[in-house]
């Protein structure tokens, strides 16, 4: 018997440091991280860090102006579902205040009786709300498929270019932020991209070099600041729609711009010329009379 196992004792001593080697590699390769791809931090945090800026012992108050709109948005709701508002009260408080500070959201809280918590939670699952100051112009680059088909690149590559500045980042003057988002709805004018409240779409390098160009001179010239208006100024685009710039200031339509302190802004909407989404090179459908006994308007107008 010992002379049986005599051999096979010696066969596996001589093969077991063989395959030690073959062990480890076994076990590193067991060894597996939860991610195989580089983190990318987003724009913006979940939770909230107390700042300068930015902490609940800063008061906050809504106008006079804006309580009348807060009636008249409760009075939307039955008064037992009055948190239904929850929304479009934070929105409002962003505009007052700029973003939705740790005060705005507390404030909401408080008017409309609910736990601080549930409105924290809606205001950091929603990116619309802006949980830290952004600049005067807040610069959000559509980079999902189909923009991203249309050379979102060259967008986002413009903007950091003419900004000196990358997601998630505001230009030293306070002026601009840039944020990389995902699709805006808008992909029928892709590439595009949201300044605050508008849509400038259509976009090329170039095009978006000037339209950047054109609203910092504009902000220059009409004395719009971030400092007096708070960082964020909080009273929307820059645009022909914008009280702060009519009031007192040249501005007038002139085609697909405006002027704003003698500079040449272009409107919201495509830049490539386009009135809409219509197809760039003509219609290629419904050309002619449909079948039926229908008729269409002569006038060309829809
Ligand atoms: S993908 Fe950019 S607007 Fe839809």
């Amino acid at each position: 018997m010992t002379s049986k196992l005599v051999p096979v004792v010696l066969r596996s001593a001589r093969r077991a440091p063989r395959q030690l080697p073959q062990l480890q590699q076994l076990q590193r390769t067991q060894w597996r991280p939860f991610t195989a791809t580089a983190q990318s931090q987003s724009a913006d945090t979940l939770f909230h860090r107390n700042t300068e800026d930015n902490n609940p012992s800063i008061p906050f108050k809504f106008t006079a102006q804006n309580e009348k709109l807060i009636e008249e948005i409760l009075a939307r709701y039955p008064s037992q579902y009055k948190k239904a508002a929850v929304m479009p009260l934070l929105d409002l408080g962003q505009r007052q205040h700029g973003f939705t500070s740790i005060s705005v959201m507390n404030e909401v809280a408080r008017l409309l009786e609910m736990p601080p918590m549930r409105v924290y939670e809606v205001a950091t699952f929603y990116t619309m709300y802006n949980r830290n100051p952004v600049g005067r112009f807040h610069v959000q680059v559509c980079t999902t498929t189909p923009c991203m088909l249309c050379d979102s690149d060259s967008v986002m590559k413009a903007c950091e270019e003419a900004l000196g500045i990358h997601p998630g980042q505001t230009t030293k003057d306070g002026l601009f932020t840039l944020a990389e988002v995902e699709c805006l709805g808008a992909c029928a004018n892709a590439p595009m991209v949201q300044i605050n409240d508008d849509y400038y779409e259509d976009l090329t390098y170039d095009s978006t070099v000037s339209l950047l160009k054109a609203l910092r001179n504009a902000a220059e010239k009409t004395g719009m600041k971030p400092g007096e208006q708070g960082l964020a100024g909080g009273d929307g685009p820059l645009t022909g729609k914008d009280d702060a710039v009519k009031g007192g200031k040249e501005i007038h339509e002139q085609g697909r711009s405006y002027s704003a302190g003698g500079v040449q802004v272009p409107t919201p909407g495509p830049l490539s010329g386009r009135k809409s989404c219509e197809p760039a090179g003509g219609l290629t459908s419904l050309t002619s009379e449909p079948w039926g006994n229908e008729t269409l308007r002569k006038d060309g107008a829809l």
